[in-house]
């Protein structure tokens, strides 16, 4: 399927065509659109963009997959603007899910539960469950309100490689596939969505990210154990090699602490540090290193989402 491009208005970035939209009424209703045409659209959300689609037209679903080059076996978030939109696509919506939904959503959590059949088997990877979640965003809410159906999001990057935080970091060939690409600022969160199973005995994350187990375990009453998803280690690599170390020294790369001019200070509050490491990482990967190097972040549960990224990044066994 090929996926409309319109090269009316727009500018060249890095030598790649950018459709690149301010979020205004007229704007969000032309790639509305578009969307219901089928075609794909970057939408920001407060996590990471996301390549947006109608989750309902399975031709949308496989030009997603093949934008990002990514296996058909790897499924799709859902993404809704309300929570009768998010039960519409389940077969069983267990009483804990509204406990979740009423406590981070809209929100960086995503919810895996069992679909109805209206969810296309392309979209869940060919799984009997879906994932689901409710963006916080007010673009992303406006687009998905306004299309009238839910819309898949994988992050706005190609398969295994950096999520995208601004518009700047959105991979040239993701954006020439698009519709357009609705600027909606520096994401505010920064890393993907915490991943909450809840099709087992207890609920279980499969991605961490800023909600923390322990804000999880308020909602859930007790502490079931994280498991990381194991299917695909190498994930939001830069292509440059990526080395974690416990001191930086003068090495170019991603320090915490101050910084020289080789090298990238997150700083030393996780939040901020979440909200800054995809731009830092695309920013350190232009600079033409042969090797960057990040500083390992402290032991202690607000850096997990932080230290599982860098290590799928670096692919080591941190
Ligand atoms: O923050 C986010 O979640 C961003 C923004 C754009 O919303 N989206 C995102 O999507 O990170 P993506 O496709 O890059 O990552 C989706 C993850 C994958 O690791 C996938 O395996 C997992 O969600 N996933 C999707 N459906 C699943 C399911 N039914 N069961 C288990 N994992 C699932
Ligand atoms: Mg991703």
């Amino acid at each position: 399927m090929v996926v409309g491009r319109s090269r009316a208005k727009g500018s060249d970035v890095e030598g790649y065509f950018l459709r690149r939209l301010e979020p205004t009424d007229d704007n969000i209703a032309a790639c509305v659109a578009a969307i219901r045409r089928g075609e794909l659209v970057v939408m920001p959300t407060e996590t990471v963009y996301g390549l947006a689609a109608d989750a309902t037209n399975p031709a949308a679903v496989r030009a997603t997959f093949a934008a990002k080059g990514r296996p058909a076996d790897h499924p799709l978030i859902v993404h809704v603007s309300s929570i009768n939109q998010a039960k519409a696509l389940v077969r069983e919506w267990p009483n804990v899910s509204d406990d979740y939904a009423a406590r981070f959503w809209p929100g960086p959590l995503t919810l895996v539960v069992y679909k109805s059949t209206t969810v296309d088997l392309a979209v869940t990877g060919g799984q009997e469950t879906v994932a689901i979640r409710l963006p916080a965003h007010p673009v992303a809410q406006a687009l998905i309100a306004a299309a009238g159906r839910p819309l898949t999001a994988p992050s706005a990057n190609r398969f295994t490689r950096l999520s995208a935080t601004r518009v700047e970091d959105v991979d040239p060939e993701i954006a020439e596939k698009c519709f357009a690409v609705l600027d909606g600022g520096p994401c505010q969160v920064g890393l993907e969505s915490t991943i909450l199973d809840l099709t087992g005995e207890v609920p279980r994350v499969l991605r961490p990210g800023q909600i923390t187990q322990a804000e999880l375990d308020a909602v859930y009453g007790e502490a079931p154990k994280p498991r990381m998803p194991g299917s695909h280690p190498k994930h939001y690599s830069p292509k440059t090699k990526l080395v974690l170390v416990d001191e930086l020294g003068d090495r170019p790369g991603l320090c915490l602490g101050p910084a020289t001019a080789a090298q990238i200070s997150l700083g030393t509050d996780p939040d901020r540090a979440a909200s800054q490491l995809y731009a830092a990482l695309h920013e350190l990967d232009r600079r033409g290193h042969e090797t960057i190097f990040a500083e390992i972040p402290p032991a202690g549960a607000t850096w997990d989402a932080i230290r599982d990224r860098l290590k799928r990044a670096a692919e080591s066994d941190l």
